[in-house]
């Protein structure tokens, strides 16, 4: 075995030599001066001062030299190294002082600033007169019934003795679903609410049936593909039109005030007879057709003293049947409105699109009752 090979001392030896070194150790402050955040300076300290960094790297390899150029060499690394971690500790300091500094301008809450003059939401009108509706008749004893938005043509249609080729289908422009051989259509009134109802229950009946319906018209002023409807029905014995005349009535002046009662005109559903258009006296002019000056028309009914509101009828024995209902030993009525409608001349409103543009400011006019 040979000793320590003592003559031979490469202390010229790369990257040990002095050069090598200085521009290690320099090229470390600079990257460390460079760091612009602590983020960074991690980066900087893994590869100029980690393990694996050139400097790290030469350390290692101080042990594999001859003794003096182990000491030379390890004098100019740990000074190097020694410089860096200093460096390194140096610009630790500033940056997290400097983190800290913006951290306190970032997140600073200013106690100032007013804490009750959050708004509030508001309820939306459609919404609010909804249950304002269902509560009127709820008070009667009446209960509120609901059904999908999604709906079987034969509840929509059928059941209601509109069959496929009854002329009045066409009036309610309808949105089919895919695939058609299923014949399921987004309801295009709230009617078939009427026929789950006395499918699943026996009478007496009396529901009240808000919600949304479905048809395919143009977007504009006083049309929506999607709008609202409010059902009413009951099937009991002995139920006459007197019985239906006297619950519109009421459910008029619950909604516009005393007085405001209904008028029928004769009309068709196929799903009544006899059926009837509902008008209301005019709440404004009180069915004088006359402005309040009394110079002209009446505004809101345009000078008519009545308002068209909805349609009714007593319910037709061929809709009884069609929902297992005994036609011999019950009678029943229906009617149905328009919710958007009611608001809108309720409230002026000209444009049946405010009600679903969502606007806040809107709905607020109605005011914020929770
Ligand atoms: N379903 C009708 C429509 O959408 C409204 C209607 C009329 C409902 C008469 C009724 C009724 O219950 O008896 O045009």
């Amino acid at each position: 075995m040979s000793g320590p090979n003592n003559s031979y001392d490469p202390v010229q030896v790369t990257p040990l030599g002095e050069e090598q070194v200085v521009a290690m150790r320099d090229a470390a402050l600079a990257a460390i001066a460079g760091a612009v955040d602590l983020e960074a300076l991690k980066v900087v300290r893994s590869d100029h001062a980690g393990d694996r960094s050139p400097l790290g790297l030469a350390n290692r390899e101080i042990g594999a030299l001859p003794p003096q150029a182990k000491k030379d060499a390890g004098m100019r690394i740990g000074q190097a190294r020694a410089a860096v971690n200093q460096a390194m500790a140096a610009r630790q300091e500033v940056l997290e002082a400097e983190a800290e500094a913006q951290m306190l301008v970032t997140e600073t809450v200013d106690v100032t600033l007013p804490w009750d003059r959050t708004p509030r939401g508001a309820r939306h009108p459609i919404t609010m007169m909804s249950e304002r509706i269902a509560d009127i008749f709820v008070a009667m004893g009446w209960e509120v019934a609901e059904g999908p938005l999604v709906e079987a043509e034969w509840l929509n249609f059928d059941a209601l003795n509109l069959g496929a080729d009854h002329p009045a289908r066409t009036m309610q422009d309808t949105f089919w679903t895919e695939p058609a051989e299923n014949h399921v259509v987004l309801r295009t009134h709230t009617s078939p609410v009427q026929a789950r109802t006395m499918l699943t229950r026996t009478p007496p009946i009396y529901v009240v049936c808000p919600g949304r319906v479905f048809r395919t018209d143009e977007y504009d002023a006083t049309h929506s593909p999607m709008f609202h409807q409010v059902e009413g029905l009951v099937v009991d014995e002995g139920i006459t039109m007197a019985h239906l005349k006297g619950s519109l009535d009421h459910f008029a002046q619950a909604v516009f005030g005393e007085g405001i009662t209904t008028r029928f005109r004769p009309s068709y559903f196929p799903f009544t007879e006899p059926s009837a258009e509902v008008d209301l006296i005019c709440f404004v002019c009180r069915g004088t057709g006359q402005n309040e000056v009394g110079d002209g028309s009446c505004r809101t009914c345009r000078g008519e003293g009545w308002i068209e509101w909805g349609g009714c009828g007593v319910v037709n024995p061929r809709v009884l049947v069609a929902c297992g209902v005994d036609p011999e030993r019950y009678t029943g009525f229906a009617f149905g409105m328009g919710i958007d409608r009611t608001l809108m001349f309720r409230h002026g409103v000209d444009d049946l699109r405010s009600f679903f543009e969502g606007d806040v400011r809107f709905s607020r006019a109605f005011g914020t009752e929770i």
